[in-house]
């Protein structure tokens, strides 16, 4: 596996001036490709501005800030960046002709052994192997806005992705400090799925007239969402119960009968063998002798530190 020493973004907008921070910041040397000189200084003056507050927040030292902006040059041709790149990762808008046709040029100006990742936030990855003589070399690297913070990038192979792209792909992602973690593509990939089902449902409820945006937004805030960053919904469907789950969709189901909350066969199934969650040590996970208690323990642990954090920002917000 070739050592990665340079970088390529194309794009340097929303995503592409953070993607491009990251790189930079652990090391790597970037080109960061877009349309023209103004995207490309607008992009510059983002990273600089990041910079400075990643130092007063105390994230790095402040002489780190000069290195880190020299390893980010900036141009708008591609063919010469695509030459000397060792990866290549693609954060162009969501427009699938745009990507295909950035990927066919990819594949004709990059050396045979490079990487070539998109940032995709919904397109199958296999609608790109028709694009280039190299599907093998195509990956997805789906990574969360703001990049520069968010750890999750999800590794997305499509049918063609050789293992050699993968382990390029994950091995970077882990030299950089994020969390990466595979799933198979398909549409929306998986958070983008229960992210979009989420909102979908919250424009429901404002759209019914249940409440407004702001009310939606608190209590999502105050409550599963105050969980989830310590816990995802198959380990708090096993700290709830998977009887208590089932029973909810029945009677939204019921009452409301809509697709979404159709009780799901596979929730039946661990209602039918007993496999209830930390009630009876087993449910989505399973659980040793005292498993149960540590994991309570820890379960609190984990949420009182949340919620000093919450009060703190509570206090700041009121001054907003
Ligand atoms: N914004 C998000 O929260 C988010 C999160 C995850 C993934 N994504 C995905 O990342 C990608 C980029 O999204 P974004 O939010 O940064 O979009 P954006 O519109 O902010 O930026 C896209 C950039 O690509 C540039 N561009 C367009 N055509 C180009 C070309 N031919 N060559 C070089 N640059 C070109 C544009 O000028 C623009 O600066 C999309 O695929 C999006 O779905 C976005």
């Amino acid at each position: 596996m070739k050592e990665i020493k340079e970088v390529l973004i194309v794009g340097a907008g929303t995503m592409g001036h953070g993607l491009a921070q990251v790189f930079a910041v652990n090391g790597v040397s970037v080109k960061l490709v877009d349309e023209n000189d103004d995207l490309l200084n607008r992009a510059q003056r983002w990273i600089t501005d990041n910079l400075n507050y990643m130092v007063e927040l105390g994230e790095i030292k402040k002489d780190k800030v000069q290195p880190t902006l020299s390893r980010v040059q900036y141009t708008v041709d591609l063919k010469q960046a695509a030459r000397t790149a060792d990866y290549v990762l693609e954060a162009v808008n969501e427009n699938l002709d745009l990507k295909k046709r950035i990927f066919q040029q990819l594949g004709q100006w990059t050396r045979p052994h490079v990487a070539l990742a998109t940032n995709t936030s919904s397109f199958d990855i296999n609608e790109f192997s028709a694009v280039t003589a190299h599907p093998e070399r195509i990956i997805g690297t789906h990574w969360f806005h703001p990049p520069q913070i968010t750890p999750c990038v999800e590794i997305i192979p499509s049918s063609a992705t050789s293992q050699e792209t993968i382990e390029v792909a994950i091995d970077l992602m882990r030299r950089i400090g994020k969390a990466p973690t595979r799933c198979r593509s398909a549409p929306g990939f998986v958070a983008n799925r229960i992210q979009m089902a989420m909102a979908a449902e919250a424009l429901a409820i404002v759209e019914e007239g249940l409440t407004t945006p702001e009310e939606v937004d608190q209590i999502v805030r105050t409550s599963f969402g105050f969980r989830l960053s310590a816990y995802g919904p198959f380990q708090i469907c096993d700290q709830a119960g998977a009887d208590t789950y089932n029973t909810i969709y029945e009677y939204l189901y019921g009452k409301l009968k809509r697709e979404q909350f159709k009780p799901s066969p596979l929730l039946k199934k661990q209602v039918e063998q007993g496999y209830l969650g930390l009630k009876t040590n087993h449910g989505f996970y399973e659980y040793k002798k005292g498993a149960a208690e540590a994991m309570k323990r820890e379960r609190d642990k984990k949420l009182y530190a949340r919620l000093r954090l919450f009060r703190e920002e509570q206090k700041t917000e009121k001054k907003i």
